[in-house]
């Protein structure tokens, strides 16, 4: 097979993969279709690839982001990717047999990280589906994220509504928009997570 057609099957691949996904869960899941290479690649540049630290990756799916955050330069055994779905898990293993890819809840990290609890990350990418969850857990999610990254590092979030998912003014972090990306369906809102000077 030439390099389109590999790329047009995987594609169809991670389509088909999504949509069983969905029917198992699609409050798990929480949008329509995979999220899209453009999508994929903004939300992984804020990865600082020579920066020595792991990566913390939160919902991966069919692995799209995954990819995109292994294409930045980040070694395969330094990124970590917490993803729910036992069927998922076991294609993103087959696909990324060196990548760090744990079966559990990115809602209770110290459970789902174990002896990995006590890593400090470079930054987060999550794909969970925020909208889904009560308000006060994405709160509680965002901060968990940013006691394990470095002051000043981001937590990257990608969600479908016009509004930061996490409200701002409720805890200690910054909220800023990266970007809204029209080459996605559906359309996508990235945002970005920081720790605020107090506290
Ligand atoms: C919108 S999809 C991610 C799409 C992914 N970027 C892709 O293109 O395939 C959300 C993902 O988050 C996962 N997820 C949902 N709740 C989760 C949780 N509590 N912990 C870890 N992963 C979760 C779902 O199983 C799903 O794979």
């Amino acid at each position: 097979m030439d390099n389109l057609g590999k790329k047009l099957a995987r594609k169809f691949d991670e389509e088909l993969r999504f949509f069983k996904g969905w029917i198992d869960g699609p409050k798990a899941v929480g949008s329509v279709l995979p999220t899209s290479g453009v999508t994929a690649r903004r939300m992984a540049s804020v990865v600082a690839p020579h920066s020595g630290l792991p990566v913390l990756e939160l919902g991966p799916g069919t692995g799209v982001i995954t990819r995109a955050i292994l294409e930045r330069g980040v070694e395969p055994q330094n990124l970590y990717s917490i993803e729910y779905s036992e069927d998922f898990v076991q294609h993103l293993i087959a696909d990324f047999p060196d990548v760090n890819i744990i079966h559990g809840d990115a809602f209770d990290l110290d459970k789902t990280l174990g002896a990995n609890g006590a890593l400090t990350f470079d930054c987060a990418i999550s794909a969970v589906p925020l909208l889904s969850f009560p308000t006060a857990m994405r709160i509680a999610f965002i901060n968990d994220l940013l006691e394990r990254i470095p002051a000043g590092r981001p937590v990257m979030q990608i969600t479908y509504g016009p509004l930061s998912p996490v409200p701002p003014g409720r805890g200690n972090y910054i909220v800023k928009h990266f970007d809204f990306v029209v080459r996605n369906f559906p359309p996508a809102q990235l945002w970005l997570y920081r720790r605020g000077t107090s506290g």
